[in-house]
């Protein structure tokens, strides 16, 4: 439609002598206008070109100038349409607006300011209206594209979001396929090492067991003192492994019927380096390495190979020194035999603070008795020693716990 011809105003008047004094009135005023004598020629012209305003006779040759007005509002909405009509009746006038939506009423014999007056409102209200199609049609426009750019950022987000989740399935597939690596590594090392366990237990009869023992007390402690898993696993290594350079101890050593000498006591202590060459390759084994390495630390800094005391000493290696030292007191040696419970608590307790960590000889004491009452049928006393270890560390630094102060 852009291409056709915009005129400001179709007049349609079968009065020649009218028609032009329209034309040449309006054409003064700077309008474009085209003419028309009937409804055909009106209706050819509308076909062949555009209009701001169309100015209707009410009476022409071949019909009513407001029928073919209520027409053109059909196809041509935005041009105005002006009736002219020399039939003083306001029922032609009522009709006309209703049917033709008219915009002005103009009665004849005319009056050409008010007629001129009416063609410049109409012309504005083309101007309008075409002002108010155009704002209309970008506010369209622009809602369209806002439609479409929501459309295009939800499409990105939603890729987005399924790239990331497959990313993420993909990296904790990775994540359990090396777990479960590493885990089948530990065990089936763990099973390696336990078997060496049992060739240096058959070696001495009187470690037989021992470091499953050991495990058991270790665990108890952890009850009491709340370790967190990661710890736990590695103590556990710890425990059953500790002894695992006894393998390269000479059998008269290690296999003696009375006390060591000094010469022999040096000998027997190189198990503990002897474990932590043998372990040395794996890294997987750090802080197994380093627990072991502490189990024969004492509390007052008295043991070997360093010599550390208290905190130095890391919470697992000091609760290993404690489940290892009971378990020795429990069993049976060439030399002696192995201390009942009351006997071997009383000891705990005398080394607790000198050769023991007071913290995990409390809490080896507490599982013990509560164990003991549980198996006469007793109600059990406390469940936990209230203590962090970071709150021991502090006390332990500056302030050695006394050694009552667990046991009440
Ligand atoms: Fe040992
Ligand atoms: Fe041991």
């Amino acid at each position: 439609m852009t291409h056709e011809a915009l005129f400001d105003l179709l007049i349609i008047e079968d009065d020649t002598a009218v028609l032009h004094l329209l034309h040449e009135t309006f054409s003064e005023q700077g309008w474009t206008v085209r003419l028309a004598e009937d409804i055909a020629q009106a209706r050819i012209e509308m076909t062949r070109s555009m209009f701001r305003v169309v100015l209707s006779d009410y009476n022409l040759p071949d019909g009513f100038g407001v029928d073919f007005l209520a027409e053109m509002r059909g196809t041509h909405r935005r041009t105005v349409p002006i009736l002219m009509t020399g039939l003083a009746d306001l029922n032609v006038a009522v009709d006309a607006i209703n049917r033709g939506n008219i915009f002005r009423f103009v009665a004849k014999p005319l009056d050409i300011a008010a007629l001129i007056t009416a063609v410049h409102l109409a012309i504005e209200q083309f101007e309008s209206l075409v002002k108010q199609d155009s704002l209309t049609h970008d506010i369209l426009a622009h809602n369209r594209r806002l439609q479409s750019a929501a459309v295009e950022t939800e499409t990105l987000l939603r890729n987005a979001h399924d790239r990331i989740r497959s990313e993420e399935q993909t990296v904790e597939q990775q994540k359990a396929h090396i777990e479960s690596l590493s885990s089948e590594l530990q065990s089936a090392y763990l099973d390696m090492v336990t078997s060496l366990m049992t060739a240096i237990e058959a070696k001495d009869p009187y470690t037989k067991g021992h470091g499953e023992r050991v495990s058991r007390y270790c665990t108890m402690m952890e009850d009491v003192l709340g370790l967190p898993d990661a710890d736990r696993s590695d103590l556990r290594f710890a425990s059953v492994l500790h002894d695992l350079g006894k393998i390269g101890i000479p059998d008269n050593i290690l296999r003696k019927p009375g006390p060591l000498t000094p010469e022999e006591h040096r000998v027997m202590s190189t198990h503990v380096a002897f474990t932590d060459h043998i372990l040395k390759p794996l890294p997987f084994l750090g802080k197994v390495r380093r627990i072991i390495r502490e189990h024969h630390e004492k509390f007052d800094g008295s043991g070997y190979p360093e010599g550390l005391q208290k905190t130095q000493i890391s919470l697992a290696g000091r609760i290993l020194s404690v489940a290892d030292a009971f378990d020795a007191m429990r069993s049976h040696r060439a030399y002696r035999k192995a201390l009942d419970l009351p006997r071997a608590i009383r000891e705990l307790k005398a080394g607790s603070g000198t050769q023991f960590c007071p913290l995990c000889v409390g809490a080896l004491v507490l599982s013990l008795e509560n164990q003991a009452e549980a198996e006469q049928g007793l109600p059990q006393i406390s469940s936990q020693i209230p203590q962090t270890e970071e709150l021991i560390a502090l006390r332990l630094a500056s302030d050695p716990i006394p050694t009552n102060s667990l046991f009440g």
